[in-house]
């Protein structure tokens, strides 16, 4: 018998619902909650990334402040323009979508932004306040997975789970968040050695490789019942896939995420949620 879908656009809506409510709430208190994006150059990817981000801003009532940069410009004016964001009173949330160009250097970015206005969570005051289970800004997909378990009431306490990412995105701020509700996590990438084996081992698959030309989580590498978060975005055949095929893993799985309309939706839902923490907390 297939599997249950996790549906993130269910997911995300109630995140969303409970933002917009928090929102209004905020406003009747004299704030206006504003994240301000900024896009270097011309990913297109990138540029549809924002745009959503921006689109979701409008529907739950929090501002944005659009800037564009040129993918010529130098690290000390993307630098000078984050101190600008870091100024404006008005600015709660500041989020550089990435990746950069390779002129600028992610970690001098990011690392830039204030703490209480880095809400991507991946400034060094965050990220380690992340590790002490301490951190109010935490990185968004991660969050939105861990919003989806709750949702599906998953259990996470001593279940096997293995992250097949390991960026500063996804995969290491998720070993945190997985570790606080005492699962066993096991980091995979491309230097681990009998992968399939691995996977094959756990009650819980998160991947995260997103080149469907080198990788496919097949129903073969995983156990009966297992359940498979898909964080991965790709291109096959023009079409975006993750790194599963859902249909087919959906028949082994007890619990699967598509993509798109999986884990996608829940990294903007989460990103409203912290630019909403982000204006509340410059309430006082
Ligand atoms: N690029 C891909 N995902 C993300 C994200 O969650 N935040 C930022 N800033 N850049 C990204």
């Amino acid at each position: 018998m297939a599997g249950t879908k996790i549906d993130g656009l269910v997911v995300s809506a109630s995140v969303r619902e409970q933002v917009k409510k928090d929102a209004k709430d905020l406003k009747s208190n004299g704030i206006e909650p504003c994240l301000a994006t900024v896009l270097v150059g011309d990913n297109p990817a990138s540029a549809t990334y924002v745009k959503n981000k921006q689109k979701a801003c409008a529907e739950v009532g929090i501002r944005t402040k659009d800037h564009k940069l040129p993918s010529t410009i130098t690290q000390a004016e993307l630098n000078s323009l984050v101190d600008t964001l870091n100024k404006d009173p008005e600015v709660h949330g500041i989020l550089v979508q990435l990746p950069l160009p390779p002129q600028c250097n992610e970690f001098e970015t990011t690392s830039r932004i204030l703490p209480a206005k880095d809400v991507d969570g991946l400034t060094p005051q965050n990220v380690g306040l992340l590790t002490m289970k301490k951190a109010a800004l935490k990185a968004c997909t991660p969050s939105g997975i861990m919003e989806l378990f709750r949702y599906y009431s998953i259990p996470l306490e001593g279940k096997n789970i293995v992250i097949i990412n390991r960026s500063n995105l996804v995969g290491k701020p998720l070993i945190h968040l997985l570790l606080e509700k005492n699962a066993t996590v096991t980091i995979a990438h491309s230097k681990t050695k009998n992968l399939a084996d691995v996977c094959k081992n756990a009650d819980i698959v998160i991947t995260g490789v997103g080149d469907r030309t080198k990788f496919t989580l097949t129903p073969e590498m995983i156990k009966d019942g297992a359940i498979v978060i898909d964080v991965a975005t790709s291109r096959l055949d023009g079409k975006l896939v993750g790194d599963c095929d859902f249909e087919k893993i959906i028949q082994k799985a007890s619990f699967a995420s598509p993509v798109p309309g999986g884990v996608g939706p829940m990294t903007i839902a989460m990103l409203l949620k912290n630019t909403i923490t982000a204006a509340g907390h410059g309430r006082n």
